[in-house]
């Protein structure tokens, strides 16, 4: 752990910024090259902490994986060709890489352990481990396989229908991974549309899946092959220069490369009900994820209501609209977020209780938060509970802070955006 001082000045930001690599489509790259037969060749991967856990995790299974700038190759024989690993397999920080890699090695033809970082150690795994055992999987764990350590036998899927009871797209992700080794046809139905990257790219390797009205239908026994993957950038991490750039003083930014997927695209929808001054150039040659460049300026705010099905369409974004909505006019409700709650930390406690201490009128509630603006905030020392996203909402709040932001821990940032301080230096 090591604190940061954060003493900004109030600039104003003016620049361009190229959006790093897209978190959920960096491992899911690497995930399906290993799967894949061949060879599979990714650009714009995220060298986050999290995606190189992923990569580590599937080299223990000897794939053969290499990483030179950020393009990663993967050359794999297939899941059927995997070794089985000699070593526990570590997912550090990353929820998808343990919750997909759950299905993934359901059906695989290994024995293998699974363990994270403290923070995963505190992760609901039950929400993936139920339906993968309704399949037939083999797999126990800490509290009957709710939290890791975890162990998988490998083994022969049988296909399941399965409802979705939270809109999760790692359970979802992890069911339709498992599908692939099963018998029958996988159907997951989702009431909210959570995030749509394995079905692009299930497509992308070569497999049929059919969605009709929020029902995924996907067959087992279906191969892929090898190919090219261009990660978009993460408008996740982009989401953090659109509100420094709402919420600065005379400020302009233009950001290149934000992945635009309408599974994803929520927070561009809040920014303008609440009236941000943004402008969003579709590029013409996006592949399978359409991307854009958007620009961003000094905006007059006002509050508004999040919920409902938007919420998994930026239930990332969450802690840092939280802090765009200190600075809008009026009053902000976000509800329907429980989910929140079981994220890296529980974000509902830690945006809440954080913003408070730089004087934000903030109050916590059963699913979400409510939010009256706008403040001035002052500067504090602050927590990151060790997670990314909290560490970058107190560091975009410093930026207009009177006073200095101390953050306990900024290491974290680097799960997600590890050049997100230069970016900062770059634009300020
Ligand atoms: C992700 C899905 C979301 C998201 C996470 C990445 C993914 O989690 O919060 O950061 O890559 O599938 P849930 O599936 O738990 O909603």
């Amino acid at each position: 752990m090591s604190e940061k001082v954060l003493q900004y000045d109030k600039p104003s930001l003016q620049g361009t910024l190229t959006i790093p690599g897209d978190k959920s489509v960096s491992h899911r790259s690497v995930m399906f090259g290993a799967i894949a037969t061949g060879k599979t060749t990714v650009d714009g991967f995220l060298l986050g902490e999290d995606c190189l856990s992923t990569i580590d995790c599937f080299r223990k299974l000897g794939v053969k994986i290499d990483v030179e700038g950020t393009n990663v190759s993967i050359d794999s024989p297939g899941i059927d060709g995997w070794q089985e690993p000699t070593e526990v397999l570590y997912t550090g920080n990353s929820g998808t890489t343990t919750r997909l890699m759950l299905g993934i090695l359901a059906g695989s033809t290994v024995h293998s352990v699974m363990i994270g970082d403290a923070s995963i150690g505190k992760r609901p795994m039950r929400r993936v481990i139920d339906p993968l055992r309704q399949m037939g999987a083999h797999i126990t764990g800490r509290a009957d396989g709710q939290y890791t350590p975890l162990a998988i036998q490998g083994t022969t899927l049988q296909a399941i229908d399965y409802h979705m009871p939270v809109a999760s797209a790692q359970v979802k992700s992890a069911i339709l991974l498992a599908g692939l080794r099963a018998e029958g046809t996988t159907i997951v139905r989702e009431t909210e549309v959570s995030r749509d990257h394995t079905e692009r790219m299930l497509r992308q390797f070569g497999a049929q899946v059919d969605e009709v009205d929020g029902v995924i239908s996907f067959k087992g026994g279906q191969t892929l092959t090898g190919t090219h993957v261009s990660v978009p950038g993460d408008i996740s991490s982009a989401a953090f220069f659109l509100v420094a750039g709402a919420i600065c003083e005379k400020s302009k930014i233009m950001l290149k490369n934000v992945g635009i997927n309408p599974t994803r695209d929520g927070i561009i929808e809040v920014l303008q009900n609440m009236g941000a001054t943004m402008t969003l150039m579709p590029y013409e040659d996006s592949q399978s994820e359409p991307t854009a460049t958007i620009t961003i300026e000094t905006s007059t705010l006002k509050g508004t209501t999040i919920e409902g099905d938007i919420i998994p369409r930026l239930i990332d974004e969450i802690p840092i609209l939280a802090l765009l909505a200190t600075q809008a006019n009026g009053k902000t409700i976000i509800k329907d977020a429980e989910e929140l709650k079981v994220k890296e930390t529980d974000r509902i406690t830690a945006v809440v209780d954080e913003l408070k201490k730089l004087g934000a009128s903030i109050e916590a509630t059963e699913d979400g938060m409510i939010i009256e603006g706008p403040t001035p905030l002052r500067g504090a020392g602050l927590k990151t509970y060790g997670d990314h996203r909290i560490g970058m909402m107190g560091a975009v709040a410093a930026l207009i802070t009177d006073g200095a932001v101390i953050l306990d821990d900024a290491e974290c940032i680097a799960v997600s955006y590890p050049s997100f301080f230069e970016h900062i230096e770059e634009v300020k």
